[in-house]
This record gives structure tokens, C-alpha cells and sequence, in this order.
């Protein structure tokens, strides 16, 4: 199969890796001269464990490439994937289709045969419908299907996710398109991973509807978690016991900060106001943003009440700011709201990320970078894990604590137990819905 991937994001570039990987002619699109330069060098410019590798091994073979040239790359194409971003629009929280229309428009210029256009782009119902009048529109006599085909990978696990997913969701019109989807996907099909074949409408919902289940699990544990602070309840206990239950599941259910990430508060928000523009408004969606945000500033009044009330002047040591690990993603990162208001309020910010500083230099201003945790927690008030990385999982909690000013902790990630902590010397400990210690009354 030969096949156009537009736009080299991180689905566009993720996707476009493995397809090659298949065995499939990919060429990768993106407009972008500076990217494309990078790429062209074998380097990758985002970090995704293994894809550098995986990258190289098959523009060894001959089998990806890169091109700034849309045209070229689609004509002759089996498949063009459309994998451009669908940005939160500013002022209504509706997904920006910009991109997808202008790709669509492109696309239907350049398509010689018949080929599948396929969206990977999150898009709203309905969007592979306009993008096949556009299509049509543009370019009258093309011989096209359109298809939707959403991405469920995670960052940090993207290939992985890819290779081995839980399902393959594929919307389409015509058993021609099926058959080019299946020839596709073919060696995940043989390995038995499901291929589910629907219609374009039911594929393009199933996306925002399982994102916003997610969102929704994660955010009723950290409720519950704020009511096991009050009660004297364990979260983690209340997890697992929950997660025991096979209808319910354990996974999605730890709780921690707030969700940030490229896709739950850019999926939510788009569902929710889906749903107001047909009358039928997704209330729990628009609670679960809306406790969300709730969530992350509450985030910050541990801090504070862990160091007394007041942060001005106390260094903070700040572990992890990337919204997970793994990942140098910032987007919609819990620490983008805690951050600030801690250096707001006047606190001296030390951050260590081992990837986070790339894009959080220009996003986290006032902050000082450290590369090394006992470095920052050095003489530091405060320390914070706001970012479950492996590096901080495993902290000489003794060493740390014995260096610091005043030693106290905020586990924002429950990556400790209170007990750890008051026998490393912590005075103050306080993490998500547990028992803190040592907080003045
Ligand atoms: C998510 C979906 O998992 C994926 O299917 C979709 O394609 C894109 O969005 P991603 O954003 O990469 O993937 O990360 P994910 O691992 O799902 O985490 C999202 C956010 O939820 C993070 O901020 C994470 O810290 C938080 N989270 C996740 C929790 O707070 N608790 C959990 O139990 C799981």
C-alpha cells in the first residue's frame, strides 16, 4: 500500500512510523521547513520512547520518508491520512477544523486514482462528510472514499499503543474503502487484534465518547479523593477496590493533580459544546471540566497549607512539570496552574524534568531549571512532585529531606507513603486523598 500521511504531529508521525513499519510505502507531509529539515536529519522532533528507532530502521529501508511536496506524496496514494492538529478554537471551545479543511481542499487537487481519505484527526460528527463535499467540491471528477479511522494511542506508551491497540475503530461508506482499511491494517488484523468496521458518524463519536469516559474516571476518583481527605478514607485503597470490580476496572482510576494533555480538555470541551450546538448538552462532560479545573487549583492550596499558609520568599523544589511522564508534552500540564500561582505568590520555583524543559522554558517563566533533584531540593522549603517520572519514584527520601531548609513534601502523584516520609525525616507530608501529616492545624 502507498500511502500519504498529512501533517507530522504526533498521531501524523507516530502513524506514519508504523505504517511503514508494516511494510507500507508512507511519505509524511508537514509544511513545514524546519520539521521537515530535522526529520529529513533523522531527528525526531518530539520525545516518544523508541521512535527515533523505529523511525531510522525504515527510512533505512527505503519505506518512509519526508516531503514538504503534498501533491506529489498523494498522487498515487492507496490512502492519504488526514492527521492534522484540531486545536481547542480560542473563544468557544469548539475543535479549530481549519486545518482539516484546508488539508481536505489540498488533497483534492493533488488525487489522481482513487484513493481513501482517511481523517485521524480527533473531528466532530459530521466532519468526514464535510470533508468528502469538499472534496467534492474541489475537484468534481476525483474518485475518492472518505474514512475515519481515530486514534486512541497514549504519549509516552504511543507505540506500543499503536502496534498492540485494544481495537481499530474504522468508519466507512464502502466495502472498497473497508477493503483498502483492512489491507492496511492487515498485520494487526492477523494478529488478531480487532478491527471494527462502522459507520463514519459512529467512528467519529466513539473517539470524543471514550475520551470523555476517561476524563470522567479520572476525575471521579480525584473527587473521591478530596472526600477521603475529609473522611479519613485511602484513596488508593478505595481504587483498588473499586478496580477489583470487573465492570468497573483499575485502570484510569489513580488519582492525582487533574488531566492535562493534548487530548482529554481538547476533547472534552469539543464534546461539550457539540453537544450544546444540537440541544443536547453533555452535562457530566461540562462537570467533569469543570471539576477538573477545580482540582488542579486545589493543587495549590496544599502547597500553600504546607508551607504555612504562605510561599513567598520559600524555595520550592518542583518535580515533573510534563502532564505525564514520558512524554516533553506541556499541554494543558496541571503544573501550567500550579506553577505560576506559586511563583505569583512569590515562591522561589526549581524545576527538574528530565524532558520538560524544552517546551516549558517559554511556558514557565520566573522558574529556575535544575537538572538534579538533590540539587534542587538543596536548601529548598518545599518539595512537590507534580509529575510521576521514574527518576523521582525511587529518591533517597533520607538524603533529600536531610538537605532541605525545611522538610516538607507534597506527593501530588501518591508516589510515596506517609510513613516513607516521616521515617526520611520528613516533618510535613501531604499527598492526594490520604493522611497528611505534620500540617499546622
Ligand atoms: C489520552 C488517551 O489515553 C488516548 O487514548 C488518546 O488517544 C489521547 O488522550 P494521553 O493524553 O497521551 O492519552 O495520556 P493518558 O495516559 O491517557 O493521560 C492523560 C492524563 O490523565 C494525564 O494528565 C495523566 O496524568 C492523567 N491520568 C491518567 C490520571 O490523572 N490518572 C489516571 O489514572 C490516568
Amino acid at each position: 500500500m502507498k500511502i500519504a500521511m498529512i501533517g507530522t504531529g504526533y498521531v501524523g508521525l507516530v502513524s506514519g512510523v508504523c505504517f511503514s513499519d508494516f511494510g507500507h510505502e508512507v511519505i509524511c507531509v508537514d509544511k513545514d521547513p524546519a520539521k521537515l529539515a530535522k526529520l529529513n536529519a533523522g531527528d525526531v522532533p518530539i520525545y516518544e520512547p523508541g521512535l527515533d528507532d523505529l523511525m531510522a530502521k525504515n527510512v533505512a529501508a527505503g519505506r518512509l520518508t519526508f516531503s514538504g511536496n503534498l501533491a506529489e506524496a498523494v498522487a498515487g496514494a492507496d490512502a492519504v491520512f488526514i492527521a492534522v492538529g484540531t486545536p481547542t478554537r480560542r473563544g468557544d471551545g469548539h475543535a479549530d477544523l481549519t486545518y482539516v479543511m484546508a488539508a481536505a481542499t489540498e488533497i483534492a487537487q493533488a488525487l489522481t486514482d482513487y484513493a481513501v481519505v482517511v481523517t485521524k484527526s480527533t473531528v466532530p460528527v459530521g466532519t468526514n462528510a464535510r470533508v468528502a463535499e469538499t472534496i467534492r467540491a474541489a475537484n468534481p471528477d476525483v474518485d475518492f472514499d472518505v474514512a475515519s479511522n481515530p486514534e486512541f494511542l497514549r504519549e509516552g506508551a504511543a507505540i506500543d499503543d499503536f502496534m498492540r491497540p485494544d481495537r481499530i475503530v474504522v468508519g466507512v461508506e464502502s466495502d472498497r474503502a473497508a477493503e483498502v482499511m483492512q489491507a492496511i491494517y492487515r498485520p494487526l488484523y492477523l494478529r488478531d487484534f480487532p478491527v471494527m468496521t462502522t459507520d463514519l458518524e459512529s467512528a467519529e463519536m466513539i473517539k470524543y465518547a471514550a475520551n470523555a469516559f476517561l476524563a470522567t474516571k479520572i476525575t471521579f476518583i480525584n473527587e473521591i479523593a478530596n472526600l477521603c481527605e475529609r473522611t479519613g478514607a485511602d484513596v488508593k485503597m478505595v481504587s483498588k477496590g473499586m478496580g477489583m470490580d470487573g465492570r468497573i476496572g483499575n485502570k484510569f482510576l489513580h488519582a492525582g493533580p487533574g488531566y492535562g494533555g493534548s487530548c482529554f480538555p481538547k476533547d472534552t470541551s469539543a464534546l461539550a459544546r457539540i453537544g450544546q450546538e444540537y440541544g443536547v448538552p453533555m452535562q457530566l462532560t461540562e462537570t467533569v471540566i469543570k471539576v477538573n479545573e477545580e482540582t488542579k487549583r486545589r493543587m495549590v492550596d496544599k502547597v500553600f497549607d504546607l508551607c504555612g499558609g504562605s510561599v513567598n520568599g520559600k524555595t520550592v523544589a518542583v518535580l515533573g512539570v510534563t502532564f505525564k511522564p514520558n512524554t516533553d508534552d506541556m499541554r494543558d500540564a496541571p503544573s501550567l496552574t500550579i506553577v505560576p500561582a506559586l511563583v505569583g505568590k512569590g515562591a522561589k520555583v526549581r524545576v527538574v524534568d528530565p524532558q520538560g524543559a524544552r517546551e516549558g522554558e517559554a511556558l514557565l517563566p520566573g522558574v529556575t531549571w535544575v537538572e538534579d533533584v538533590y540539587e534542587a531540593a538543596k536548601g529548598a522549603d518545599a518539595v512537590v512532585i507534580l509529575t510521576e517520572w521514574n527518576e523521582f519514584r525511587a529518591l533517597d527520601l533520607g538524603r533529600v529531606a536531610a538537605d532541605m531548609a525545611t522538610p516538607v513534601m507534597a506527593d501530588l502523584r501518591n508516589i510515596y507513603n506517609p510513613d516513607d516520609a516521616r521515617a526520611a525525616g520528613f516533618t510535613a507530608y501531604v499527598s492526594i486523598g490520604r493522611k497528611d501529616y505534620g500540617l499546622a492545624e
